[in-house]
């Protein structure tokens, strides 16, 4: 029978994804050469949620079976009755029910989730429909290691009810942003974005199904980056984040454009 290895010994092989073997082709990996195994302590992540999860579960998922370097080491929900919350509850690492109405003020509230976060030892955070703002000093104490997904083209449409703002404006495109958290709402880097055509018969529905697969997607996408932001520093990493609101397709949906009239139905 094989052995079974413990998860945190196991080698990382540095077999990446092609924009790290790109950037370990042009730097070398810490003098290292392609193809050699490390001994890395796994980047720790804390997913925090507040109803369906489903941005939970894909993150669950990819950090399980795509993401190298990094491992789930906390779930944190902010809602009793979240349904994600029996998901959470069938994987292998701690799932924490804070019910923020049970605290006087944020910070309080806040106070809590940190000692959860700093017990687990979380090195990065992902908000993943957690809809609970959050203080500008625990976002500024958590600073480049929170991570956020957004249903719009950031900077456009921030707050609640993109789809139906998508709609209203006349935008041809919509589509979802992973961004590094900053104090103000739906602000700071980006790390990801994907696009989707805004179709003449869509309504708000459909569109939030539709941007919905893209989320899932684009926070796997963005999570190397990110992990190696915090393995590494963005001076070993030769790149940094995308920091406007016209970047970040990446060849699968279509070229970003602006936001210009939709066109009309056929
Ligand atoms: C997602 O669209 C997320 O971007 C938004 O709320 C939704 C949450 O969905 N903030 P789920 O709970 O991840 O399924």
């Amino acid at each position: 029978m094989d052995e079974v290895i413990p998860k945190s010994d196991l080698s990382i092989d540095y077999d990446f994804n092609q924009h790290r073997q790109k950037q370990e082709r042009k730097n070398g990996f810490l003098g290292q050469p392609l193809g050699q195994s490390f001994d890395i302590d796994p980047v720790r992540i804390a997913i925090l949620f507040s109803g369906r999860g489903s941005n939970m579960r894909a993150l669950a998922q990819s950090i399980a079976d795509d993401i190298l370097g990094a491992e789930l080491a906390l779930t944190l929900c902010n809602r009793p009755d979240a349904a994600g919350i029996d998901y959470a509850k069938t994987l292998d690492v701690p799932c924490a029910v804070i019910d923020h109405t049970h605290y006087k003020t944020r910070t309080a509230f806040e106070d809590e989730m940190q000692s959860h976060l700093e017990k687990e030892k979380i090195d990065l955070i992902c908000a993943a429909g957690f809809m609970r703002l959050l203080t500008p000093a625990f976002v500024e104490h958590w600073q480049d290691r929170l991570l956020n997904i957004h249903p719009s083209l950031l900077p456009h449409h921030k707050g609640l009810n993109t789809h139906e703002a998508v709609l209203a404006a006349g935008d041809a495109q919509h589509g979802c942003t992973v961004h590094y958290m900053r104090p103000a709402m739906d602000d700071g880097p980006h790390l990801v974005q994907k696009s989707l055509w805004v179709k003449g018969d869509d309504t708000a529905d459909s569109l939030a199904a539709r941007v919905l697969e893209l989320e899932h997607i684009a926070y796997r996408e963005a999570l190397p980056q990110a992990i190696d932001h915090i393995r590494f520093g963005k001076e070993q990493m030769g790149y940094a984040p995308i920091d406007n609101g016209d970047n970040g397709d990446n060849g699968d949906s279509p070229a970003y454009i602006g936001l210009a009239e939709r066109q009309p139905k056929k």
